[in-house]
C-alpha cells in the first residue's frame, strides 16, 4: 500500500509574506474555509506576534475551521510561544510551530549566538510549547547551508525534548534535489531517534527546485511537506501545492504516495487565493495557468481533437477545472472551430456555421488568439434584427490638443450615407455622425465597455442603453478597437429601435 503523505499549507503564512500579498482577517478566514474543503492536513494559519491583527486572524480560524490542524508559528522566545498559543488554543487540532537558525550565517550573522546556546534555546522552546500542546513542529531554518553534524544534534535535541514534527527547510531555495533528498535519507538514517518525529520539508523556489527539492525528499523519507497554493511566498515564493499533488497522481510510478488532499478543489482553492491576494497566475504555470490546458498549435489541436492523450497528460477535471481549449487562429480550420461551439453546447446547422465561421475570420484575423470566452462573445454577438443601417466606413481623430472629430459612412440598402462631426471624444464624435445620417431623436444612456479577454489585442465589449420616446433599447457591439465596438452598439441600438418602431414590436 502507498504510503500517505501530510500536506501542511501555508498560503496563510508563508505565502502571505509575499510582496503585496497581505490578506485580512476575512479574507483569511475565507481562504481557510477552502482549504479545508480542499482537505489539506495542516493549516499554518499565521505568525501571530508579528501584529494584533495577524493574532486575531489565526484566533478566529482557530476557532471556526475543523477537519486541519491549525498551526501558528513562533520564534524560541516564550513571549512568542505564548501568543501563537493564544491564537490557536481553541482549535479543534492546535499545533505550535517553532523555529531558530541552524547555519552558521544564522547564528553568527543573525543571532550572534554560538550553536551550543542556540541548540539550548530550541530544546528550551520545545519543552515550553510541549507543555501547552500535544503537536509541537520544530523547524531547523537555513538547514541545507547548516552543517550536518549540527543539523543531526538539533533533530535528536528537539525530538527528546518532546517534538512530533521536525522541518528540514530550504529557506534561501539553495539546494538541488539528488543531495536534498540525500540529506533527508542521512537523517532519516543518522539520527537514532529519528524515526519518533514526523520528518518534513519546507523549499523555498529561489532555483526553481522547490517541487523538485519536495518530491525528492519524500522519496527519501519525508512524510510532511510544506508547500503553497499557487507556489506564492517569501521571494520566488514555496513549492506549489497543486504541482506537487498532480505530479504524485500522473507519476505514480516514481511518486507512489497518496494524501489526503480533494483534487477538484485545486482549481478554485488557486483561483479564489490568486483573486484575494491579487497575485495573479501566470498564464504557463504548470497544472494551473490559462495556457496548461490549452492548445494552440494547429498540429497539436489536430491531435487533440482525434485523441486527447496525443498532446495531454493531464485532464483539466482532475482538479476541478474546465476542459482543455483549443485556441483558434485563422489557421485553425472549420474542423477545429465547429468542434468549439460543439464543446459550448451550440448547434448550427450548415448555412448558420458558413456565416459564424467568416465572423469568426474577421475576429481571428484582428485577434490573432480567440479563446473560449471570445467566442462565447461572438456568439452572443449575433444580432437578431434585420439590420437597417450597416457600418461601412469609420475614422476618427482623438487625442491631446486636438478637436475629436468622425467620419462615418453607412449603407442603408444600396444608399452610401456619409457625416462628418466633431465631439467631445472620438466615440461622441462618431454618435453625433451617426445622429447626422439617422434623423432620429435619441438619447444615450448608460454605457459599459469591458475586456472579455485578457491582453492587449483582448476582444472589447460594448454595451449601450439608448432611450427614443417611450422606448429603451440595449445596443452590443464587439471588436478589438473599442471606438468600432462603441460605435457598433449604437447602431445595433438603432436597428432594434427602427426594428421595434416598424412592427410597433414588443421591446427587445
Ligand atoms: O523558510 C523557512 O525556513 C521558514 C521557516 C519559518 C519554516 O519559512
Ligand atoms: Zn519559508
Amino acid at each position: 500500500m502507498s504510503e500517505r503523505i501530510r500536506i501542511f499549507e501555508s498560503t496563510l503564512r508563508d505565502g502571505e509574506q509575499t510582496p503585496g500579498a497581505k490578506l485580512n482577517a476575512q479574507e483569511k478566514l475565507e481562504i481557510a474555509r477552502q482549504l479545508a474543503r480542499l482537505n489539506v492536513d495542516v493549516i499554518e494559519a499565521g505568525f501571530p506576534i508579528s501584529s494584533p491583527g495577524d493574532l486575531r486572524a489565526v484566533q478566529q480560524i482557530a476557532r471556526e475551521i475543523k477537519g486541519p490542524v491549525i498551526a501558528a508559528l513562533a520564534r524560541t522566545v516564550k513571549e512568542d510561544i505564548a501568543c501563537a498559543w493564544d491564537a490557536v488554543k481553541d482549535a479543534q487540532k492546535p499545533r505550535l510551530h517553532v523555529f531558530l537558525g541552524a547555519s552558521d550565517i544564522h547564528m553568527e550573522k543573525k543571532f550572534r549566538k554560538d550553536p551550543q546556546t542556540c541548540l539550548n534555546e530550541a530544546v528550551q522552546a520545545v519543552k515550553y510549547a510541549r507543555s501547552l500542546t500535544s503537536d509541537v513542529e520544530y523547524s531547523l531554518e537555513d538547514a541545507t547551508r547548516a552543517r550536518e553534524e549540527y543539523i543531526y544534534q538539533v533533530v535528536e535535541a528537539v525530538i527528546d525534548a518532546g517534538a512530533t514534527v521536525v522541518n528540514i527547510p530550504d529557506t534561501v531555495g539553495y539546494a538541488v534535489p539528488e543531495e536534498f533528498g540525500a540529506l533527508i535519507r542521512r537523517i532519516l538514517t543518522n539520527v537514532p531517534n529519528a524515526h519518533r518525529a514526523v520528518i518534513s520539508v519546507h523549499c523555498h523556489n529561489d532555483l526553481g527546485f522547490a517541487v523538485s527539492n519536495s518530491l525528492e525528499a519524500v522519496k527519501n523519507g519525508a512524510r510532511q511537506v510544506e508547500c503553497n497554493i499557487n507556489g506564492i511566498g517569501e521571494r520566488a515564493g514555496n513549492a506549489a501545492l497543486e504541482e506537487i499533488i498532480v505530479s504524485m497522481r500522473i507519476r505514480p510510478d516514481h511518486f507512489p504516495f497518496t494524501t489526503g488532499i480533494n483534487e477538484k478543489e485545486i482549481y478554485k482553492t488557486s483561483r479564489l487565493v490568486s483573486k484575494l491576494t491579487g497575485i495573479p497566475i501566470p498564464v504557463n504555470k504548470a497544472v494551473i495557468g490559462i495556457n496548461a490546458f490549452a492548445h494552440s498549435s494547429g498540429i497539436h489541436q489536430d491531435g487533440v481533437l482525434k485523441d486527447k492523450s496525443t498532446y495531454e497528460i493531464i485532464n483539466a477535471e482532475l482538479i476541478g477545472g474546465q476542459a482543455a481549449q483549443m485556441i483558434l487562429t485563422a489557421r485553425s480550420g472549420r474542423h477545429a472551430l465547429r468542434n468549439q461551439l460543439e464543446a459550448l453546447d451550440y448547434a448550427m446547422n450548415d448555412a448558420e456555421f458558413a456565416e459564424f465561421y467568416e465572423r469568426f475570420i474577421e475576429l481571428a484575423d484582428r485577434k490573432k488568439e480567440v479563446y473560449r470566452e471570445d467566442l462565447e462573445a461572438l456568439l452572443i454577438d449575433v444580432s437578431y434584427t434585420d439590420p437597417i443601417y450597416g457600418l461601412e466606413y469609420l475614422h476618427t481623430v482623438g487625442g491631446t490638443r486636438t478637436i475629436p472629430a468622425a467620419v462615418v459612412v453607412l449603407m442603408r440598402g444600396e444608399e452610401s450615407l456619409e457625416a462628418v462631426s466633431s465631439g467631445t471624444g472620438p466615440i461622441d464624435a462618431a454618435y453625433k455622425a451617426i445622429d447626422m445620417i439617422t434623423d432620429l431623436n435619441i438619447e444615450l444612456g448608460s454605457f459599459n465597455i469591458r475586456a472579455v479577454t485578457q491582453g492587449m489585442d483582448a476582444l472589447g465589449e460594448v454595451s449601450i442603453t439608448i432611450k427614443h420616446e417611450d422606448k429603451h433599447i440595449i445596443g452590443r457591439g464587439m471588436s478589438t478597437d473599442i471606438i468600432e465596438a462603441s460605435v457598433k452598439a449604437y447602431l445595433d441600438g438603432i436597428n432594434k429601435l427602427i426594428n421595434v418602431k416598424a412592427h410597433n414590436n414588443i421591446q427587445p
